[in-house]
C-alpha cells in the first residue's frame, strides 16, 4: 500500500465520527468503505459541499456529476439546495447502494442518480459542474478528459490540486480546509483571421494556448508584428492586451459558433471578428 493510500486511510479512521454525520446508515458499515479500487472513501463534509458548489455558482439547468461519489453527499445536496440534476460515479457497490437511500431519506431520488462504475470508464462529459475529491494523482489522470469537456464546465476539487493547471481560484473555509475551482477554456490555439480592427486591415492572430491563458502575436501579411502575453480564456470568453502605435489596446471577447466576436477598448464601434 503507498504512502498516499495510507494517509487516506488514517484520515478515514479520523473522520468515522464524520461519515456517520453525513450520510452513513444502519446498514452501511465503516470497513464496506475500504473497497473504493483507486482510493478509498472519505466524505466531503457537508459544509465544504456547500461551498464547493457555491464556488461552482451552480444554477438551474446545470448538470452535477461527482466522480467517485462515496455516500452521495455533494450530488445529494447540489439537489437539495440548487434543484439541479446531479449524478455520482461510484466503484465500491455499498457505496452506491449507500447514496441511493441517502437521496431517498433526503427526497431528491427524482433528480439525482448513482451509477456504479469506474470514473475513468464511465462518461461524464455531460457534466456542466464536476466536483472530485480523489487526490493529485488522480486528478492529473483526468485533466486530459477534463480539458476536452464543454467550454464553461466549472470543476472544482475538495483539497487536491491538479498539476500544472493553475486553479482560477481557491477557497477556504473556515476549518482551514481548502478547494480549488478550474473553469474549461475554450480551446482557441492557433491561427485566426481579424477583421474590423480599424487602421488594421487582415490581421492574423497566432495564439498559443496553455490552458485557460495564452501568449499571441497580431501581424500584418509580412508587415509588423505585435507580441502579446497574458491573453485569459475562462469558458467562452477571451480577453487580451496589446500595444499598437505606442497606443494600449484591450479586446474583450468570445468564442461563438467558431468565431471569436468582440470589441475593443468595450467600444460598441470597434466591435471586431476573427475565423479560423
Ligand atoms: C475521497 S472519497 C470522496 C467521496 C465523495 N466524492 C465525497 O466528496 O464525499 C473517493 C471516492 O472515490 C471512489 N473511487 C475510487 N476510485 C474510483 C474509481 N476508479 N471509480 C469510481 N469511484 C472510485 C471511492 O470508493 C471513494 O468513495
Amino acid at each position: 500500500m503507498n504512502l498516499y493510500k495510507s494517509i487516506f486511510i488514517l484520515a478515514a479512521l479520523a473522520l468515522a465520527g464524520c461519515a456517520t454525520k453525513n450520510y452513513g446508515d444502519e446498514k452501511f458499515h465503516l470497513q464496506m468503505a475500504t473497497h473504493g479500487k483507486d482510493v478509498m472513501w472519505v466524505p466531503t463534509k457537508v459544509e465544504m459541499a456547500h461551498e464547493m458548489l457555491s464556488v461552482a455558482k451552480v444554477r438551474p439547468g446545470d448538470i452535477v456529476y461527482d466522480l467517485g461519489s462515496g455516500d452521495g453527499v455533494i450530488p445529494i445536496e447540489a439537489a437539495k439546495k440548487y434543484k439541479v440534476r446531479s449524478v455520482g460515479i461510484e466503484y465500491n457497490k455499498d457505496l452506491v447502494a449507500l447514496s441511493k437511500r441517502n437521496a431517498e431519506r433526503a427526497k431528491v431520488s427524482d433528480i439525482v442518480e448513482f451509477k456504479h462504475g469506474d470514473i475513468f470508464v464511465e462518461d461524464f462529459s455531460q457534466a456542466t459542474v464536476l466536483t472530485l475529491y480523489l487526490g493529485d494523482n488522480l486528478n492529473f489522470k483526468l485533466m486530459p478528459k477534463i480539458l476536452k469537456m464543454k467550454p464553461g464546465t466549472r470543476v472544482v476539487s475538495n483539497t487536491f490540486r491538479m498539476e500544472s493547471w493553475v486553479p482560477d481560484q481557491e477557497i477556504r473555509i473556515s476549518n482551514g480546509e481548502v478547494a480549488y475551482l478550474w473553469i474549461v477554456p475554450a480551446q482557441i490555439d492557433g491561427l485566426w483571421h481579424f477583421t474590423g480592427l480599424p487602421g488594421m486591415e487582415s490581421i492574423q492572430l497566432q495564439v498559443v494556448q496553455k490552458k485557460q491563458f495564452f501568449d499571441g502575436s497580431l501581424s500584418q501579411g509580412a508587415r509588423r508584428t505585435i507580441h502579446f502575453e497574458d491573453g485569459r480564456i475562462r469558458g467562452h470568453q477571451i480577453q487580451f492586451e496589446f500595444v499598437h502605435k505606442s497606443k494600449k489596446y484591450s479586446f474583450k471577447g468570445e468564442l461563438k459558433n467558431s468565431e471569436i466576436v468582440g470589441y475593443v477598448n468595450d467600444d460598441p464601434n470597434l466591435r471586431v471578428v476573427a475565423k479560423r
